[in-house]
């Protein structure tokens, strides 16, 4: 049995070189203690490499042992290694397999990481500290998994213009507005408790507190008890919850407030929609000639997925590749969609998948097709379809990828880069979050701004498991 340890066993760079140096070598996985050589020994050497190029490793593979490596299990390191060494032994195709106990234990780790980074990101309070040069604010969390590298890029973006410490018992974040840090980690006596701060969100979180919505069992589910004690707001739950019922009544007895404006006109009555199943729809857009997009275009490229999907998923407008094989999301920005939804762990088939606009926009370039914007006039031509397949799906949720559809759900105010990643209440009932568009990561021009951005993506995604589950 071979010995091997970790300095970080989180990090996927490391355990990614451990476990290849061990598959070249030819060592089976049943041969690998992960657990290393404890205090009594340090770890064994790998043997060197056998004859033989290193093998491929599907990219949706590392995508995956990157949030499993995040889980507080000890076990994912010799799973993972498992997993590996079957996907180069004759078993291409093993992570399609959900039933295989690997696979499924591997996306139950991925669950669990995914929630526990959005609790976090929902429920992480910064208070503000008083330094010789200013201001620094610091929040104190128990995370459940080693998740602090990989949540700490939504704080930045969230947070650039403050510098902050994020302090966990297994790791600590810093951000000075200009580089991100980490360090070993902290205790709960570094981070300060009770200030100002905690009086203004106090004062925010009971105005927005909901009576009309309040369900116990639920609350407790999204924001488990044990995240209250490092909450300003959850001193006043039991008195929230206590006068929920009069606060609810005198809401019915006032107007609607909710600020209709604010979306898109087409979500209101109103709109003449096609009529039909969401098939029957899929026939008529064939024939569809409310602007001139389709004139050049080999086809009309509709919705795809499940007719009572949860989720509508909304993009741009097809591509290239999507006029030719008549099906959204299938060229580059839709692999780098699937690769993306794979590590939020989602699974695509669960999901209803369209555009804003249906048909193919380009300029002939030689034998190429530019792409080119669907303009504001065929937008709101295709709206229609857009909405008939929403009205006929009745999902709990929209997520628009890119700010043309996100636009399309939200109206014109609504900012991507400042308001993406969050759900809002639709006036309709529903939920609807915005991210960015997958094409916007292929064009990134630097590795690491990209390999952030990815990160921010995938988390941002992965918030449709609030949904899904
Ligand atoms: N981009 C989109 O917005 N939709 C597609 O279907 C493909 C690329």
């Amino acid at each position: 049995m071979l010995r091997v340890s970790l300095d970080d066993p989180s990090d996927l760079g490391e355990w990614r070189g451990k476990a290849r140096a061990l598959l070249l070598a030819g060592i089976s996985p049943d041969n690998v203690d992960w657990g290393g050589g404890g205090l009594f020994g340090g770890d064994d050497d790998i043997p060197p490499p056998r004859n033989g190029a290193a093998p491929a490793v599907p990219r949706d593979f590392l995508n995956l042992a990157n949030t499993v490596l995040a889980h507080s299990d000890p076990r994912r390191h010799a799973v993972l290694y498992r997993m590996l060494w079957r996907l180069t032994h004759g078993e291409k195709g093993l992570l399609a397999i959900a039933t295989d106990d690997d696979v499924a234990w591997a996306h139950t780790c991925v669950k669990q990481v995914n929630r526990d980074m959005h609790k976090m990101k929902a429920f992480v309070r910064f208070r503000e500290v008083a330094v010789d040069d200013g201001t620094v604010y610091v929040a104190w969390f128990e995370p459940g998994h080693d998740i602090v590298t990989r949540v700490a890029p939504f704080f930045v973006r969230r947070f650039t213009g403050m510098r902050w410490s994020l302090l966990t018992p297994a790791r600590t974040a810093h951000w000075d507005g200009e580089q991100l840090t980490f360090g070993t980690g902290a205790s709960r006596a570094d981070a300060p408790s009770g200030d100002t701060l905690e009086d203004l969100w106090r004062t925010y979180y009971s105005s927005i507190f909901n009576p009309a919505r309040l369900k116990v069992d639920a609350m407790k589910r999204e924001m488990p008890v044990k995240y209250w004690k490092n909450l300003p707001e959850a001193s006043l739950i039991p008195e929230l919850v206590r006068d929920a019922l009069p606060r609810m009544q005198a809401m019915v007895a006032r107007d609607a407030t909710v600020p209709k404006k604010k979306f898109a006109a087409w979500q209101k009555a109103g709109m003449d929609l096609p009529e039909g199943s969401l098939s029957a729809l899929r026939q008529q857009a064939r024939e569809c000639r409310a602007c001139d997009l389709w004139k050049p275009a080999t086809q009309t490229v509709f919705g795809e997925g499940p007719d009572d999907a949860r989720i509508v998923v909304i993009g741009e407008q097809p591509g290239d590749q999507e006029d030719l094989a008549g099906k959204p999301f299938v060229g580059p920005a839709g692999k780098l969609f699937d690769t993306a939804l794979a590590g939020a762990g989602i699974a695509r088939n669960a999901l209803y998948v369209t555009n804003t606009v249906k048909h193919f926009k380009f300029e002939p370039r030689g034998k190429r097709r530019l792409h080119k914007r669907a303009n504001a006039e065929e937008q709101a031509a295709c709206r229609p379809w857009l909405a008939a397949e929403i009205d006929r799906i009745q999902p709990a949720a929209l997520v628009c990828l890119g700010a043309m559809a996100a636009q399309a759900v939200f109206g014109a105010s609504f900012r991507l880069m400042e308001q993406r990643g969050q759900w809002f209440d639709l006036p309709d009932g529903r939920r609807a979050m915005a991210t960015v568009h997958p094409s916007y990561l292929l064009r990134l021009p630097g590795e690491a701004e990209r390999e952030a951005a990815y990160a921010a993506f995938v988390s941002d995604l992965s918030l449709m498991q609030d949904v899904l589950v």
